[in-house]
């Protein structure tokens, strides 16, 4: 089995630099090392750029860094696509979330190719439901889901070829929403399970029910794994923290689970930003979750205990 790394060191979505820094962090902390000792063979494919761009100037004032995010989604559309066709499971290494609207609209499209429904697994606080005209930090990288779903008022943005149908996402862990995209969530009826439906059950009975739709769908499973998903106790590292994440242990059975599913074909590691941690403590969990996800398990299990 193949899996390649892309690290996309995009910080212009977010207030605050840093996340410039996430591909060297998660590489330092032994990323690619991790991944080829679980038996897979590893393409560093390395870090993507753009160039120097124009400014840009857009009629929502507090949108910063538009020409630099929008050459990052187009680089990385074509970027993602590319991986995609050639390798069993792309990562990208982030970078800040904006970068999402690039991988997505490439995976939508290379899942276009092969005819399949293209599913997303969104791991986050925030559901980054917003528009270029709903924003008002004007950080984009809080955008992607609306983007990538086809929602108006993207005309700055890339034109997109694949949009992806919102009854296919599921986001999980999600507990700082704004206003405008309270409203979308309803108007679209995106799966949303907030940390209280995830204290209420659990995270394995509403992830087995999205994975058992993949599987019926014979979809392909994108997960967009953003650090603040985590609980800032133990993932400090990351620009947009919000209180009561999930926990290592929840984290590491979304892992397993998916492991086990076998349905996930492309992942993205997005928010690490280094300049926060604590010892490159956060860059090590992340390591280690994505370990989770590629094989790595405590026990052999011959049979399933469900
Ligand atoms: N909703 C907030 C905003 O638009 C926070 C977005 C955080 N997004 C992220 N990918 N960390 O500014
Ligand atoms: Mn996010
Ligand atoms: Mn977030
Ligand atoms: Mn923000």
């Amino acid at each position: 089995r193949t899996c390649s790394i892309l690290g996309a060191p995009v910080q212009t979505g977010a207030s605050q630099p840093g996340c410039i820094m996430g591909p060297a962090s998660l590489r330092t902390a032994g990323l690619l090392r991790t991944l080829a000792d679980l038996g897979w063979e590893v393409t560093d494919l390395g870090d993507l750029s753009i160039g120097a761009q124009e400014p840009v100037t857009h009629a929502n004032p507090a949108i910063h860094d538009l020409a630099e995010t929008r050459a990052w989604i187009e680089a990385l559309s074509e970027a993602a696509f590319n991986a995609a066709q050639t390798h069993d499971r792309p990562i990208f290494i982030g970078g800040d979330h904006a970068l999402a609207a690039g991988t997505l609209s490439g995976i939508a499209r290379h899942a276009a190719t092969q005819a399949r429904p293209l599913f997303v697994l969104w791991l986050d606080a925030h559901p980054d439901l917003h528009t270029l005209r709903t924003t008002t930090s004007g950080n984009l990288h809080g955008t992607p889901v609306a983007y990538v779903t086809g929602q108006p008022d993207f005309d700055a943005f890339p034109p997109l070829e694949a949009s992806i149908d919102p009854a296919n996402f599921c986001m999980m862990g999600i507990r700082s929403v704004d206003p405008a995209e309270r409203e979308r969530i309803a108007k679209i009826g995106m799966e949303v399970h907030d940390m209280r439906a995830l204290d209420e059950t659990g995270v394995l009975a509403p992830l087995r029910a999205f994975l058992a739709r993949v599987r019926a769908a014979n979809g392909l499973l994108h997960i967009s794994f953003d650090v603040d998903f985590l609980d800032p106790e133990i993932a400090p590292a990351v620009g947009t923290t919000v209180p009561g994440g999930a926990t290592f242990r929840e984290a590491h059975l979304i892992m397993e689970e998916l492991c086990d599913s076998e349905l996930v074909t492309s992942l993205d590691l997005v928010e690490l930003n280094p300049f926060l941690d604590e010892r490159g403590r956060t860059a090590k969990l992340i390591c280690d979750l994505t370990a989770s996800l590629f094989g790595r398990r405590v026990l052999d299990r011959m049979t399933r205990s469900y």
